[in-house]
Order: C-alpha cells, then structure tokens, then sequence
C-alpha cells in the first residue's frame, strides 16, 4: 500500500503527490451559462490531496452537450469560473486536469438548439439521462470540413483550460462519446478518411492529440479509451485492429498518460483477450491508469503485479472527501449511493 502513497513522476513538467488520481464524475451542478461555480470550487479542493484532480467532463462547445448544467471551457465567465477551482486546488498543494468532453450522437437539441452530429448517421437506441423524455436524435454525419473545426476547438478548449489555471488536460476518448464514436465500427459507417480502415478511424483521435499537444505541450495531455465497448455504442471484434493502430500510434507520440474509460475492470471483452486494461498494458509503452471498482487494497496489488502504474478512485471520493486520509488511517469508507448525487459534499 505504501507505493500508492509515494509520489509518481509523470515526467519533467509533472510529480505527483502520490498515485492517486479522481476519476472525471460528471456532476451536473455548474450554474447558468454552463459557469462553474463556487460549491464546485470547495468541492474539488476537499479532495486536493489526491495526487491528480480530473475535472467532471468539460464541454469544449455547446453542441458537444448532453447532459444538463454540464460545465463548459469555451467562453470567458466558464473560464473565469474555472480559475476560482484551479485557485481552491493549488491553495491546497493539489493538481488538477480538465476532462475535454464533445458527446457527438449522445447531445440533443434541447441543450443547444442545433443539429447533433457525429461520425456517421447511425442513433444511439434511448434516452438522455436525467430527462428521460428526450430521444437521442439520428445525427448527421460530420463533413471533413467539420471535422478539420472540431480538432480546432478541442486545441482552443484546451488551451482555454490552461488560461483557467489548469496543469493539463485528459482527451475524453472514452465511453462512447464523439472521439470513441470515431474508434468503433458500430458507430462508424464512414468510408473516407475517417472511416472504414484502423488509419481512418484512430484519424481524428490522433488529429485531437496532435492539435492539443501542439498548443499546451504532450506533458500536459492525458487521454481516455475504452478499447472495450461497454456503454453507449455496441462492440465489434473488427475494434481490435482501430486499437491496435491507435496504441501504436499514441507509442510515437508524448502524453502524460493513458487512462482507462471503464465502470468495472473485472469486465472482459473476447475481442481484446480479457481485460481492457491488461489489453491497454499490453500494447501501451507509457503511464497507464486503472480505474473500476478499485479499493486501495486491490489497486495496490495491481500495480505490485505490474498491471497499471496509477489508480483513479470515483465512486468512493464522490461519498468520502477525505478518502485519502481514511484509507492512510485505516478507517472504514462511506459506502457510495447514488443519491449522493443530488449533492456536492
Ligand atoms: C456519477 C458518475 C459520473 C461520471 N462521470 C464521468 C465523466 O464525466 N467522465 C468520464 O470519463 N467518466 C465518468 N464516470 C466514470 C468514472 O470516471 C469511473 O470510470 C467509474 O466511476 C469507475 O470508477 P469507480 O469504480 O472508482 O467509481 C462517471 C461515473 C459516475 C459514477
């Protein structure tokens, strides 16, 4: 256990305090203008001793919404709100990167009164949480002109991000939003440079990559992926060979880290060979992160056994702020509800 509580270098521009990180929990409490505000702010700095912070997954455009009072990083008041969290942190000696969020084919009309889009015209099949009157919409398929705009915004969301005070960015990459929605043949039916072969899928997550890292540095930028299709889009065994090329790729190239996108890590998937983070440790050379249904005690062993480098907690940091000192101590944990939810303790 004591591994966990050392610090971790992630390379020259980043030490953490220890291996912990808090996994992106979308909250939906930012207040109007999609502004973060200032329950948000004591909220993140309670939790300041875990080793990094990632934020609750940060719109980087009004049609990339797809959940109510999801904070946003593409105006000036979300930026100025963000600083008041990024300050709460560092007051307390912590980090604290933004989850960069578009929810392609998982937005509706409602949020933004436009059209949603997405890599192909293919619906997701129900309803968006938490309103469960709005049907998720057929989208309309990207133009690569489109898409050349949408790498621009993630690179100005991101640099948005570090303008707010932020010490980097995680991609989300994950969970079946737009960049996963690229990576996957069920929602990718494209069949030019985006679509159709692992080169043209992995495209515009490379593209995303390169665009941010260009702007805020690779040290800066983490990246989620759910190699393993488990929500919000169906897999195929085809998505082996997407991640296969994508992995590969990310090899050449410098992040901070890899970080699974996943509820449950005992889940495996035929077509990665069990596991998605043994699948992700397997063909990824750098830091990877584990996450899902992990208690310090299991997170300890797996990293003992070499299976990940550091763990991100969310659940039980939703319920126990002071996790970190629970679990340094011996004490017992809150069991999470999902009825914490309705607040920001
Ligand atoms: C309420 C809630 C909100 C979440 N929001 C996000 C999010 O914004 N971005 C994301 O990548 N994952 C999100 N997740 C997934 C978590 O980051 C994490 O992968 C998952 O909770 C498994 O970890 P745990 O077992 O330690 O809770 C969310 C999970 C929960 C329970």
């Amino acid at each position: 256990m004591d591994t966990l509580f050392q610090p971790y270098r992630l390379n020259g521009t980043l030490t953490l305090a220890n291996r912990f990180m808090m996994a992106p929990l979308t909250r939906c409490m930012a207040g109007p203008g999609l502004v973060p505000t200032e329950q948000m702010a004591a909220y993140y700095a309670r939790r300041a001793d875990i080793g990094l912070i990632i934020s609750e997954a940060t719109i980087i455009r009004p049609d990339g919404q797809g959940y109510p009072n999801t904070p946003g990083l593409y105006s000036p008041e979300q930026v100025e709100g963000w600083k008041q969290v990024t300050a709460a942190v560092h007051a307390k000696g912590g980090k604290i990167f933004a989850q960069l969020w578009h929810v392609g084919r998982l937005s509706h009309p409602f949020f933004h009164q436009a059209e949603v889009l997405a890599p192909s015209a293919v619906a997701h099949d129900g309803t968006v949480p938490r309103m469960r009157e709005l049907v998720y919409q057929v989208p309309r398929a990207l133009t690569i002109a489109e898409i050349a705009q949408l790498v621009e915004d993630y690179a100005q969301a991101a640099a948005n991000a570090i303008e707010a005070g932020f010490d980097g960015v995680e991609i989300h990459g994950a969970n079946g939003y737009l960049i996963d929605q690229f990576l996957h043949h069920s929602s990718n039916l494209r069949d030019d440079a985006y679509g159709a072969t692992p080169e043209n899928m992995s495209r515009f997550a490379l593209e995303v990559v390169d665009a941010i890292s260009a702007r805020i540095g690779g040290d800066r930028v983490g990246l989620r992926l759910s190699p393993g299709a488990y929500v919000h889009l169906a897999g195929d065994a085809r998505d082996r060979a997407v991640f296969d090329y994508l992995l590969t790729e990310l090899n050449g190239r410098t992040l901070a880290y890899v970080h699974l996108g996943i509820f449950d890590d005992s889940l495996t998937f035929d077509y990665l060979d069990g596991r998605a983070s043994d699948y992700l440790r397997a063909h990824y050379d750098g830091h990877l992160v584990g996450v899902g249904n992990y208690s310090a005690q299991s997170a300890a062993e797996a990293i003992k056994a070499d299976r990940f480098d550091l763990i991100a907690i969310g659940r039980p940091l939703i319920a126990n702020p002071d996790y970190l000192t629970r679990v340094k101590q011996a004490e017992p944990l809150v069991p999470y509800a999902d009825t914490m939810l309705a607040e920001l303790i």
